[in-house]
């Protein structure tokens, strides 16, 4: 039986109790709740506008069409991500084309971004990886507009500006298990210009042309509960980091590979560690013991499209296995863990 899950949302009293607010005011749809959090989300991330959509994967769509992104174009994107990514290149009507990962950022690498590079190439997506912060700077350099992917990374700081500042656009994702949890929800941030086109496209009806749309809408009711989530973000920030620090103490010495660390902040959406044998294995260790870990990735993208060229992507995915690691984690468990990791890898 498994008694540390994988990831757990940190729900107090104060997020029931917004939530219910809401529901008991019968104003349940896209509402003041969803314009408030939107006022919050432009301060807390330092940007001109925030426009809060369904989901992530809808704001990553949505972004690429506010860029204008469509039949003709490519996007630049991970093998090694989520396939979220690839939808929502595919449904702005764009080729998504693949890139290997960077096998220290664990998010794609800017090399390989370059030689991928054509007249066609009109956005690249960036996500920082597991809440490990990525240096924008080199894929800036290569002169179509970013999409910084702050899915798994909110609350981090890059460059002395909030992370999703510095990018064309940035995207957010509220999912139950992401830094701050609505159950779903996404954002795109950036330019007031360009968030007011994601604020049009999220509706569906009363618009002179008829058009494809589509209702990308969040509801009042979890975006109160995303508001009461924002207030805490810090405090979520800080004992994830505390949580990944003593991993690191405990597993300096073990069989396997800790994040990088460098000079950059990263909030460790995921704990991910690199092994020389099959992740599976050790996954099926910790299970016995009663701990769920799991791959951080379900396959790499090129696996699914059936393409060869991504031997990092290959590596990662062969090799990389995530740990319990969220702010709801209590100090046993996280002991719990460790020991049972290190048990499994003296195996
Ligand atoms: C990097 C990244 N981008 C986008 C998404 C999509 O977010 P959502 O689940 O809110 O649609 C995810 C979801 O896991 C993700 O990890």
């Amino acid at each position: 039986m498994i008694r540390v899950p994988h990831a757990r949302p940190s729900i107090t009293e104060q997020d029931v109790e917004r939530v219910a607010a809401v529901v008991r005011s019968g104003q349940l749809a896209q509402g003041p709740e969803v314009a408030a959090l939107e006022r919050e989300l432009a301060v807390r991330l330092a940007v001109e506008a925030a426009a809060v959509v369904a989901s992530g994967t809808a704001a990553l769509e949505l972004a690429l069409r506010a860029l204008e992104v469509g039949p003709d174009h490519e996007v630049l994107i991970p093998s090694y991500v989520c396939d979220a990514l690839h939808h929502a290149v595919t449904r702005a009507g764009a080729a998504p084309v693949l890139v290997d990962a960077d096998p220290e950022t664990l998010s794609l690498s800017a090399k390989d971004a370059e030689a991928r590079l054509t007249r066609r190439t009109r956005a690249i997506i960036v996500p920082h990886p597991f809440g490990l912060v990525v240096d924008l700077a080199p894929f800036v350099a290569l002169g179509v507009p970013v999409v910084e992917d702050c899915a798994q990374a909110l609350g981090a700081p890059l460059g002395g500006r909030p992370l999703g500042a510095t990018a064309a656009l940035g995207v957010c994702s509220f999912y139950a298990t992401k830094m701050i949890a609505a159950g779903e929800g996404g954002a795109v941030i950036g330019s007031g210009r360009l968030v007011a086109r994601v604020r049009d496209a999220r509706e569906y009806d009363e618009r002179e042309a008829l058009a494809p749309r589509v209702n990308a809408k969040l509801t009042d009711m979890q975006a109160a509960l995303a508001r009461s989530q924002l207030a805490r973000l810090d405090a979520f920030v800080a004992r994830r980091r505390a949580i990944a620090a003593r991993y690191r103490a405990r597993l300096a010495r073990a069989d396997c590979r800790l994040p990088v660390e460098g000079d950059r902040p990263h909030v460790f959406h995921r704990f991910v560690i690199g092994l020389d044998r099959d992740p599976v294995t050790v996954q099926a260790a910790l299970a016995a013991a009663g701990i769920a870990a799991r791959r951080p990735v379900f396959r790499p993208l090129h696996r699914a499209l059936g393409l060869e060229g991504y031997p990092e992507a290959e590596r990662l995915w062969s090799s990389a296995l995530s740990i319990p690691c969220y702010p709801a984690l209590a100090d046993g468990e996280v002991e719990d863990v460790a020991d049972s990791l290190l048990a499994a890898l003296r195996r």
